[in-house]
């Protein structure tokens, strides 16, 4: 385990009902911008659940509607401009990560003279930010607890993550009813982040993490256990309640704690998204299993106490690859029963793009921390996944 800080300021207000804490959590404010994505808050009630309590209070609130899933820059800048034409002094982002992403950089671009893109180009890093809160729709990236934002730009086809420790919301708002009206497909998406934000910080080189392995193996196993009940159930609030801590407890800080995790996988999606604009979660789910064939020779112990502990494999009379590889096939089938894509080609996408995606993965060079990857190793990865 290496030495570590762990600092999350996010208070977190988690439960059936809870909505009403809102009020309390804005009362020093009074100037709030309002954001949210394409509708889904509007047709399930939450929008009027949520704007009851800001017209009850006296608070001046400007609303920036139509986020898109994959956050633009674009709507980002619009964003800025609002809080700055109104004297925004808070940041409220009622949805999903891509919602919270979006109002994260604004808080930071509102507080910078450049433009927030530099954030994402590491030409630049915030100094202060907004203060923001969440109403989060969507068990699936964590956003809702850390400091994390992934911006994509659709003039240079560039999706590029940033992290600040000024970008953590205030307060998140999670109640798993807010998440019962999400649909089949984005709750299979959610679930596949979930797990793979989990993977991100399992493979690792690290030593004495039984602490921090058996907080990872709990969080897959729920999910795994979850996941199935769940898609047949979709309103079941328990099995949503399950996948909604969960997801923020995957990628809240803890699980990575002691250790480096290794993240390429996040990067090589985040090139497919840039590129044709598919679904987080989809995309992960297609290449995690091919990462991890591309890196078991890393630790072969470690892909094999995933076989074991996560999904039941029998170990007794297999070579320890044999059960590591058994692992990954059981995870890629697990993935594939609850509906989840497995190859590119399931969004059309062919061999015509590859070069140009392996170079966006590229752009800040060779990355991982599990297994360092080249350029080489993204295409390979990207073929396998064909
Ligand atoms: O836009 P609306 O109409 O709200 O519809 C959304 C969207 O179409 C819909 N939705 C959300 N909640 C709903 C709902 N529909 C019905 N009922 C509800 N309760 O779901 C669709 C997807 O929403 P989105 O916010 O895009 O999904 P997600 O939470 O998976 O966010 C994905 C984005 O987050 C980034 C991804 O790269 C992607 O851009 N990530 C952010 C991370 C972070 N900040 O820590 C880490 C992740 O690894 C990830 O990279
Ligand atoms: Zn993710």
């Amino acid at each position: 385990m290496q030495a570590f800080q762990f600092h999350n300021p996010t208070k977190l207000i988690f439960g059936k009902g809870q909505l009403p804490h809102l009020k309390q959590e804005l009362s020093a404010y009074s100037s709030v911008l309002l954001v949210y994505g394409g509708g889904s808050i509007k047709r399930n009630g939450l929008y009027t659940q949520v704007t009851d309590i800001l017209n009850g209070m006296e608070l001046r609130v400007t609303e920036l509607a139509g986020v898109e899933p994959n956050p633009r820059l674009s709507t980002v800048h619009k964003g800025v401009d609002l809080c700055r034409a109104q004297q925004v002094d808070f940041i409220l982002a009622v949805g999903g990560g891509s919602v919270i992403d979006c109002a994260k950089a604004i808080a930071v671009g509102a507080k910078y003279d450049g433009d927030m893109w530099d954030f994402c180009l590491r030409k630049a890093a915030p100094q202060t930010g907004l203060p923001l809160g969440t109403v989060l729709t969507i068990a699936a990236t964590g956003s809702e607890m850390n400091g994390a934002s992934v911006i994509t730009n659709w003039e240079t086809n560039e999706k590029l993550g940033w992290w600040s420790p000024h970008a953590y919301p205030k307060f998140s708002i999670l109640d798993p009813a807010f998440t019962t009206t999400l649909p089949e497909n984005q709750t299979v998406y959610g679930m596949v982040d979930i797990m793979s934000h989990v993977f991100e910080n399992y493979f690792h080189h690290g030593t004495n993490t039984l602490v921090q392995d058996g907080w990872s193996e709990t969080l897959l196993k729920s999910v795994v256990r979850t996941a199935p009940e769940l898609i047949k159930d979709l309103d079941n609030m328990e099995l949503r309640e399950t996948i909604l801590l969960s997801g923020t407890l995957a990628l809240n800080g803890m699980p990575s704690m002691g250790v480096s995790g290794d993240w390429a996988t996040h990067n090589i999606e985040h090139a497919v998204s840039a590129v044709y604009d598919i679904p987080h979660g989809g995309g992960l789910a297609i290449l995690f299993p091919n990462w991890m064939k591309h890196t078991l020779s890393e630790n072969v112990g470690r892909y094999k106490q995933l076989a074991v502990n996560v999904f039941n494999i029998d170990s007794a009379g297999r070579s320890d690859e044999e059960v590591a590889l058994a692992g990954i096939e059981a995870l890629r089938s697990f993935w594939t029963s609850i509906g989840a894509p497995s190859r590119l080609a399931d969004y059309d996408i062919d061999d015509s793009k590859l070069e140009e995606m392996a170079d966006k993965a590229m752009l800040f060079g060779p990355f991982g921390n599990f297994k360092k990857l080249d350029r080489k190793d993204v295409l390979a990865i990207y073929r396998a996944s064909l």
